[in-house]
């Protein structure tokens, strides 16, 4: 079975490697935290279609050091943006030569990191568009639905099947700028789910919370047309009408919704996640992106610079906001010239 080095077991780590656990031969490397964590309860998945499977410990090849990764035949990256450097300068230390390396990351500037360090390998984009929880102990949760997808390469031909067959079929995209991008525009919601303090389905079964969400859209596509960014159409609507369908009443959206995108009751960002367990969170690489891109093209993106400011406050010490409360303060952080009149 092809060896598959799932580099930074946490949330999306821990589910794929257990998912490919019985199609490939996955060893899980990544830090104390997680890793003591699944020596002692093994692994254990679900997903909001009512699959689920267990590994138990003395079954999984749990690494802490780089080096693990030498005899890869695949390697998937699932750290945050912020970790990338340095794991591009450990992969280049360990891996043979040739071995295709995917990005499975938010944000859109990841494979270009690991790409430069890593010339003579295959350095693929990726996206994985459902929600993943980690769960107490060894459990991790996909909490929504979607279909991973990867830059097409032929390097990647001897491991679609397995991917198909553990029940993660991978879409191939000669666009994944694109893909990469309309994926931003849906993580804009990370922070806004974070400050809320909700599950994702009842954040977004609310019309303020969802107001909040388009505020922050609508910013990032003007700057994206700026940029010449044109993301993809990663649901049944172009991404230009997202705005629009956040703004629906809540009865009407939910009809709507249940036809975009299905996300069960435990589904929370991963923001969220970062907050609740003290650690730094991917808003940089998110919202911040926004801000660097709207800078760039001579723009402001007050919106997304005010969620940037506040998880930073978050990190500093968590805070909780209303959706009205919430709103207002967007609202407030754009240029009076800007709001909409009923609102001055
Ligand atoms: N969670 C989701 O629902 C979801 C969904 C789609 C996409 N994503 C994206 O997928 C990526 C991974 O997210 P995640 O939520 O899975 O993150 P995560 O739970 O934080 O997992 C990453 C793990 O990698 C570890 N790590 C960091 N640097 C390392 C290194 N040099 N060597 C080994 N391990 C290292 C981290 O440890 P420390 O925490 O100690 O640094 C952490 O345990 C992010 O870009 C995220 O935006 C997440």
């Amino acid at each position: 079975m092809p060896r598959i080095a799932i580099y930074g077991a946490g949330s999306v780590g821990g589910y794929l490697g257990a998912r490919l656990h019985e199609h490939a031969r996955v060893t899980f490397i990544g830090r104390h935290r997680v890793i003591d964590t699944l020596r002692l309860s093994g692994i254990s998945w679900s997903d909001l279609h009512g699959g689920s499977g267990r590994i138990g410990a003395k079954a999984l090849d749990l690494q802490l050091d780089p080096f693990a990764a030498a005899k890869a035949h695949l390697v998937l990256v699932t750290v945050k943006c912020s970790a990338t450097a340095a794991v591009a300068r450990e992969l280049a230390e360990v891996l043979a030569p040739g071995v295709p390396v995917i990005s499975l990351q938010n944000g859109l500037h990841n494979a270009k990191v690991l790409r430069a360090a890593l010339p003579g390998h295959p350095v693929l984009a990726g996206m994985v568009p459902f929600n993943v929880l980690r769960r107490d102990r060894g459990s991790f949760h996909q909490g929504s639905s979607g279909q991973l997808m990867v830059e097409a390469d032929p390097s990647l031909a001897p491991f679609l099947p397995l991917f198909a067959n553990a029940g993660l079929p991978i879409a191939t995209r000669n666009d994944m700028p694109a893909v990469l991008a309309a994926k931003l525009l849906l993580n804009l919601n990370n922070a806004i789910n974070a400050l809320s303090d909700l599950p994702l389905r009842e954040e977004l079964s609310q019309r303020r919370w969802r107001r909040c969400l388009a505020l922050a859209q609508r910013e990032a596509l003007a700057v994206f047309t700026a940029a010449g960014i044109h993301p993809a159409r990663l649901t049944p609507l172009p991404a230009r009408f997202l705005p629009h369908v956040l703004e629906l009443p809540d009865t009407l959206f939910q009809r709507v919704a249940a036809k975009l995108l299905a996300i069960d009751p435990l589904a929370r960002s991963s923001t969220w996640e970062d907050l609740e367990s003290g650690r730094a969170t991917e808003v940089d690489a998110i919202n911040g992106e926004i801000v660097r891109l709207a800078a760039q093209h001579g723009m402001t993106a007050p919106v997304n610079a005010r969620l940037v400011a506040l998880i930073r406050q978050s990190e500093r010490r968590r805070t909780t906001w209303q959706s009205e409360q919430l709103l207002q303060e967007l609202r407030q952080s754009r240029p009076a010239y800007e709001r909409p009149m009923a609102i001055l």
